[in-house]
């Protein structure tokens, strides 16, 4: 491969040809990445001198991108991974959720399972892609992994275990850590660049440093449980923590592991304190965040940076001799109930994530190049030292807008509690969480909505009080009625059925006097994945206090798990196809479920449904959890990737907690505010 660059060399200077000519020429004898590092067999892996990285011996600066399997569709692995070489970029990153692996206690997931995620799973053929795509694999196994991802990426059944303390030492939790790694690992094991395989590094946690207050020592122990329980499953290329050297410091690493830099602005700052903190070795940016994320009813869609600052600090972190990983690279989507929530200091205080994950990356979450892709394709050109063959800009995805959807069957309420199986329903006497129910194996319920039922005798003018705070929306029904009302605002979430505030009352009308069944139906919105360790307490559900009415205690409730698991969702045998009422019924309250069709010609094309003139919900595409709506925004769309669409007839199936719209039309473009 060599002797063909310098053959390449010898014909350039002896023939007299046009310039661009000979370059296409030059570039097609470069040695592929893999060539270029290991065609003289493997020595050494990488290593982090204060001069810079090395690998196999030779210099290496790491162009690095994120990219989640978890949240790109299976099918278009290749496309995305294509689109970061394309763009000059030598390695892929990634974490690994232990929620989706995981899902139930000692029930493992590596591709095999039944799933909605099922399909995006198979890590081991993920990351062999990435080498396959000429690409070195860092990988981030948690088992916290932040990344907006419900928890965090820890499974919910942990909080069924009283005072459990994660991200600690406490016994309680990292014997459930060593049982999941000890699965997970060994087969990363011999993926490692040393045994010839693509993953040149592991990161030990996940900022642990941003875990509490920095005036907080933090658990050291624990971060080497971690550092072990790798080593003892053969891990054994470069070890690294990731937190921002401002203002975290050394609180949440380890002696003699790397630490790496999180942030997106004050770069020279950043890799100077990084730099004091450990002169002697080289220098990486693990997160450099592209781009920012949604949370809903934010007002407007969040980018980060402008691709002008975008450009100035990448080039800043580059200039200063530091590797680079962009996070994002290319967020993708948070299909199903995965979307994690921030702790705020203002109204609403807690702030769940939109389902698109678009990130305002080099990538859009529909895989297009963005202005992002142009700059960092630019940059990475200027300051890649090492030379290597990269394959041609794979072209963008046809997008379409199809014929709106023909809604012909629905289920209300009541005709959705008949369809769920006893063994998602349980009756208790005082409140109970979600992740407490007797249900799932012993697991409890981790995601979806669960429903208190409860015959009443109101009297005229009753009040209805929730002691402690609804976790999070509550929507309350009397009779299959809805009393309660979409939020449009911000505001609006100071009132009854909603997280903000505690001991919300909801008066009851003269006229509601009488008997009826209650149904308080309770959305978990998404756990926090990010703050100190009591904001890793957090159960859904009404749990915190008793529910009364006119002041007393009502016990004796009838609660329903509502899943929606893609097994329930799609099978025939459980949904009773003859329990739906026929009729499009749009314009309708909610909650209800509504299914409908729409017919593809040909190949599919990239969509999006737009949900602007709806309320809130959920929606499936053949029998798939594409995620959360909300008209509130700043997503109005949700995103569905050609390969979840066949050609011919396709289902969707909507459920709208608040009103329907008298259409649900399709878009090519995705719609933020
Ligand atoms: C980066 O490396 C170059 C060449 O070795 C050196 O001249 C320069 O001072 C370095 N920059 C920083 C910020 O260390
Ligand atoms: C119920 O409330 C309404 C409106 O505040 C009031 O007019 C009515 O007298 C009340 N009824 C009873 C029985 O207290
Ligand atoms: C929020 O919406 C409500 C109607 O639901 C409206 O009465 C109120 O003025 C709005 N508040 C703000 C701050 O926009």
């Amino acid at each position: 491969m060599h002797m063909s660059i310098e053959m390449c060399r010898i014909f350039k200077a002896a023939f007299v040809l046009t310039l661009a000519t000979l370059e296409v020429t030059c570039a097609q004898w470069l040695p592929t990445l893999y060539e270029y590092y290991t065609s003289e067999g493997i020595r050494s892996s990488l290593e982090a001198p204060a001069s810079g990285f090395l690998l196999n011996g030779k210099e290496l600066t790491i162009f690095s991108g994120s990219i989640h399997y978890f949240r790109v569709h299976p099918s278009l692995w290749q496309d995305r991974m294509r689109k970061l070489r394309a763009a000059g970029f030598n390695t892929l990153e990634t974490y690994i959720p232990w929620n989706l692996h995981e899902p139930e206690r000692d029930v493992f997931d590596f591709g095999d399972g039944k799933r909605d995620f099922s399909m995006f799973l198979d890590v081991r053929a993920f990351i062999l892609l990435a080498q396959e795509e000429d690409l070195f694999v860092i990988i981030r196994p948690g088992p916290y992994i932040c990344a907006e991802w419900d928890f965090g990426g820890l499974p919910s059944w942990l909080l069924r275990t009283p005072n459990i303390k994660v991200r600690t030492s406490d016994p309680q939790y990292t014997s459930r850590v060593k049982i999941y790694f000890d699965m997970l690992l060994p087969q990363l094991s011999d993926l490692q660049f040393s045994q010839g395989g693509p993953i040149i590094a592991f990161q030990i946690e996940n900022e642990y440093g941003g875990f509490g207050p920095y005036s907080d020592p933090r658990d050291k122990n624990y971060l080497e449980f971690i550092k072990k329980t790798f080593e003892d499953n053969g891990l054994e290329e470069l070890f690294f923590t990731a937190d921002s050297p401002v203002p975290s410091g050394d609180i949440g690493s380890l002696p003699g592991v790397l630490q790496t830099a999180n942030f997106n602005k004050d770069p020279i700052i950043q890799l100077e304190a990084l730099k004091n903190l450990q002169p002697d070795r080289a220098l990486i940016v693990m997160e450099f965040w592209s781009g920012w994320f949604d949370h809903w009813m934010e007002g407007s869609h969040q980018t980060g940076l402008t691709p002008k600052v975008f450009e100035e600090n990448m080039e800043k972190v580059l200039s200063y001799n530091s590797s680079i990983n962009l996070y994002m690279f290319h967020g993708g989507t948070t299909f199903g109930f995965m979307n994690g929530a921030n702790v705020i200091n203002y109204l609403p205080y807690y702030a769940p994530d939109a389902s698109s994950y678009d990130y305002d990356a080099p990538l859009s979450e529909a895989g297009d190049y963005t202005e992002k892709y142009r700059i960092v394709e630019r940059i990475v050109a200027k300051y890649s030292k090492v030379q290597t063959k990269t394959p041609d800009k794979p072209l963008e995805s046809r997008k379409f807008a199809y014929k709106p959807i023909k809604f012909y069957q629905y289920m209300n309420m009541e005709d959705i509690l008949n369809n769920i199986g006893e063994e998602d329903k349980t009756v208790i006497n005082t409140m109970q969480s979600m992740e407490e129910l007797p249900i799932n194996n012993g697991n409890g319920q981790s995601y979806g909505y669960v429903n208190y039922r409860k015959h009443i005798v109101l009297s005229a003018n009753s009040t209805l009080k929730v002691s402690g705070h609804i976790r999070d929306i509550a929507l309350m029904l009397l009779d299959n009625e809805q009393k309660t009302k979409s939020p449009t605002n911000v505001t609006d979430l100071n009132g009854f059925g909603f997280w903000p505030n505690g001991d919300r009352e909801f008066p009851f009308k003269e006229e509601d006097a009488g008997e009826h069944t209650m149904d308080i139906l309770v959305e978990n919105a998404g756990r926090v994945n990010y703050g100190g360790p009591q904001d890793f307490v957090q159960k859904k559900g009404l749990w915190e206090g008793p529910v009364t009415l006119d002041g007393v205690e009502q016990l004796g409730w009838e609660v329903t798990a509502l899943q929606f698991k893609s097994e329930w969702v799609r099978g025939d045998f459980v949904f009773r196809l003859s329990s739906w009422r026929q009729g499009s019924s749009l314009r309708a309250a909610g909650p209800i479920l509504q299914r409908g069709l729409f017919e593809v010609e040909g190949e599919p094309a990239d969509t999006w449904l737009d949900f602007s003139q709806w309320g809130k919900g959920i929606a499936f595409v053949n029998g798939f959890h594409l995620g959360r709506y909300f008209s509130a925004g700043p997503p109005k769309t949700l995103y569905i990737p050609a390969p979840l669409l066949k050609s011919g007839t396709n289902e969707v199936i909507i459920f709208e907690h608040y009103e329907t719209a008298s259409e649900l039309i399709f878009q090519d473009h995705p719609i933020f505010i």
